[in-house]
């Protein structure tokens, strides 16, 4: 049995828990939301007042290299690397995670000029299938985006296929797929594995490396932390960098972009795929919530969120008996930090869980998502918000049977 108290005590013993001070969450909010918008960390709003009063108002147009802004997609890069397996030299900040899907994925079917399929899964964030979708158009409509599913994938993967373009954790269902093998299953067939990593990035421990990943793409406003529509960041090998060529190409992406030629010369390796003049702003915000990450260790985030993930379950189960269907995996393995769970009246239930400050979010028809951010969430949390769960559906069930009609039903 799980109670406040056994919850209080983890919370006394974790060595994560003075990190939920150093973010801006409002006093009676639960935040479950870490998958659509990270908090705000403390420390941006400075972090940008010195960006654009000691950088930008003093130095203007020659901070780029006095405070070395054209580092920033790549130093930022390296770090987030730390976050999902990556070695340095492999991850560039900029522009979106579908820019940066079109991109990578654009590379990768050149990279295979015989083949004419990307596969991926009906669980996929459809962005990324329309993505895919409007590439292959635009090659001329001879790439067949070929959907399957979810647990299909490593069986559906043959010699026709160029690449395999899938989302480690399921948006709706926190789902994972086992990165590794279905990567080595593609690589056996001839394929290339590009992830969509979002779901992952920053709230569980990712590895593209040691998954022999070719390419993956994932955002900034998540688990991030980096703010609204902060910039996304790519991944590619460092054994496919001299061969990935960006479909995009923008100056900043030129072997010289201060010569000023007129003929495209990519740069070596991953600077090829900036286009244009990064967003320093929002990079500014981002490292903000990327070195926290990196200082309190993925590892010991993605450990905690696994706990919580297990008891935010079990306590649903305990306080509210066969009410929810759990739409997120049971087995800890294949479940990447949400639980997700399901009720006909999901919609309604998700309304009131906000109006009480239970940040999630809800996706179509009737899942109800909690992300489960270790650096921001406290154990007891987790019983106050599957309190305010309990006690919705006790007053639903109330008024419903005070109906007269519902008495008769
Ligand atoms: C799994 C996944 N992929 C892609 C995207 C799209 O990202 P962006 O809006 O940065 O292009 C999202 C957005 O939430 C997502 O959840």
């Amino acid at each position: 049995m799980i109670t406040r108290d056994k919850l209080a005590a983890l919370d006394s013993v974790d060595p994560l828990a003075g990190f939920r001070d150093r973010f801006e969450l409002r006093e009676g909010t639960l935040h479950f939301g870490g998958n659509s918008l990270g908090p705000p960390p403390v420390a941006t709003a400075a972090r940008l007042a010195e960006v654009i009063h000691e950088q930008w108002g003093k130095d203007l147009n020659r901070s780029w290299l006095i405070h070395d802004w054209v580092q920033m997609p790549a130093r930022i890069g390296d770090k987030i690397g730390q976050l999902v397996g990556a070695a340095p030299g492999q991850v560039l900040v900029t522009d979106s995670l579908s820019i940066n899907l079109h991109r990578l994925l654009a590379a990768a079917i050149a990279m295979r000029p015989d083949r004419r399929v990307i596969l991926t899964d009906s669980g996929n964030f459809p962005g990324d299938v329309y993505m895919a979708q409007n590439l292959s158009r635009s090659l001329g409509g001879r790439h067949e985006v070929r959907r399957v599913e979810e647990t299909a994938v490593e069986a559906s993967i043959d010699e026709s296929v160029a690449v395999v373009m899938l989302t480690d954790v399921n948006f709706r269902t926190g789902r994972r797929h086992d990165m590794a093998a279905i990567t080595a299953k593609a690589h056996s067939a001839g394929a290339l594995a590009l992830w969509d990593v979002a779901h992952s990035a920053g709230a569980i421990p990712v590895a593209l490396d040691a998954a022999s990943a070719d390419f993956a793409v994932g955002c900034g406003y998540k688990y991030l932390c980096g703010g609204p529509g902060a910039p996304a960041f790519l991944y590619i090998a460092h054994r496919h960098q001299a061969a990935a060529r960006s479909p995009l190409s923008g100056w900043m992406g030129h072997a010289s972009p201060a010569a000023f030629e007129l003929d495209y010369q990519p740069a070596d390796g991953l600077r090829r795929h900036l286009c244009s003049t990064p967003a320093i702003l929002g990079l500014a915000a981002l490292e903000v919530g990327v070195d926290l990450l990196v200082e309190a260790g993925i590892a010991r985030v993605g450990a905690k969120s696994a706990v919580q993930c297990d008891a935010f379950a079990a306590l649903i189960e305990q306080e509210c008996p066969g009410t929810f269907t759990f739409v997120s995996p049971g087995d800890p393995g294949q479940r990447g930090g949400k639980v997700c769970i399901s009720h006909p009246e999901g919609d309604a239930i998700s309304q009131e869980l906000l109006a009480r400050g239970v940040v999630h979010d809800l996706r179509p028809p009737d899942v109800l998502r909690f992300s489960i951010a270790a650096l921001c969430l406290r154990y007891v949390d987790l019983w106050d918000a599957v309190q305010h769960l309990k006690a919705i559906i006790t007053n639903r069930a109330v008024t419903r049977g005070s109906r007269p009609e519902a008495a008769h039903a």
